[in-house]
């Protein structure tokens, strides 16, 4: 994602827990800057937005794209594992749009769009693989982009959803792979017949970001192969 906004034109900010992995990323593009950042602590959010306002004076856009997964049934889930997840999935991204927002309404000229990254799992059950957490907070998310794009319009400020379908990354590290490899009821359940390549969320990515999505606000955009159609 922070290739497909920098290929865009867009001046990055990375932020996670791992601050090395993020700098080599910020030194392979034009213009970046990387900062360590744990979503789930009220201080390095702030940090997070004043760092990116201190170095380039403006805020066009957020990306709440962090989070966690932990599956498991839900008659064995612990109210703690539940809560984790809420926690990074849905209360981080709910205060660092606020954040943002803030910011975006003090800047004028700013392109003020906020996309979060929820799941087509916020839009069914994980079935057959069981994760209450995960689907309570990625339903919330959509809901909280709705309610803010509501509240916000009036800002000028847009707030839309990504709904990826599965793509090989750390998180599905087991369930899926790079080289393609899947169980049969998520290929076979996907009329592309494959899984996501990290580069079909560019398009979109860049879509909800920029002006071209001018008059487009509490949408949610899936993009899943068409799994989601079955
Ligand atoms: N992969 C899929 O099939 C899929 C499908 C639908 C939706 N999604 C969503 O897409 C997003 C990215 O997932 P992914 O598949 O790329 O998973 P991933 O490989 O596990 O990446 C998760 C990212 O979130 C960061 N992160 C986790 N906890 C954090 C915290 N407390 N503070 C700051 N950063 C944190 C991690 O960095 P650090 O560990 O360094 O902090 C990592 O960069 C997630 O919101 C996920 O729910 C993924």
């Amino acid at each position: 994602m922070a290739r497909a906004a920098s290929a865009a034109g867009a001046s990055v900010v990375v932020a996670a827990r791992r601050v090395e992995r993020l700098r080599d990323l910020a030194g392979e593009l034009p213009s970046a800057t990387a900062v360590r950042c744990d979503v789930a602590v009220d201080e390095d959010r702030v940090r997070l937005i004043e760092t990116a306002l201190d170095r380039y004076g403006r805020l066009d856009g957020l990306v709440n794209n962090a989070g966690v997964s932990e599956p498991g049934p839900a008659s064995r889930e612990a109210v703690e594992t539940f809560r984790r997840q809420l926690e990074i999935n849905l209360v981080a991204p709910f205060a660092l749009a606020a954040l943002a927002a803030r910011a975006m309404r003090e800047l004028p000229g700013s392109a003020r769009s906020i996309v979060n990254v929820s799941s087509i799992m916020g839009l069914r059950s994980t079935a057959p693989m069981p994760e209450a957490g995960y689907v309570a907070s990625k339903a919330g998310l959509i809901g909280l982009t709705r309610e803010l794009a509501s509240q916000w319009g009036r800002h000028r400020i847009r707030v839309n959803a990504l709904a990826p379908g599965f793509f090989p990354s750390e998180m599905t590290d087991g369930l899926v792979s790079a080289d393609g490899g899947a169980p049969h009821w998520i290929t076979g359940g996907t009329p592309l017949g494959r899984l996501g390549r990290p580069e079909d969320l560019d398009g979109a990515l860049v879509f909800l970001l920029s002006a071209a999505a001018s008059f487009v606000t509490g949408h949610t955009l899936v993009v899943d192969g068409g799994f989601t159609t079955r």
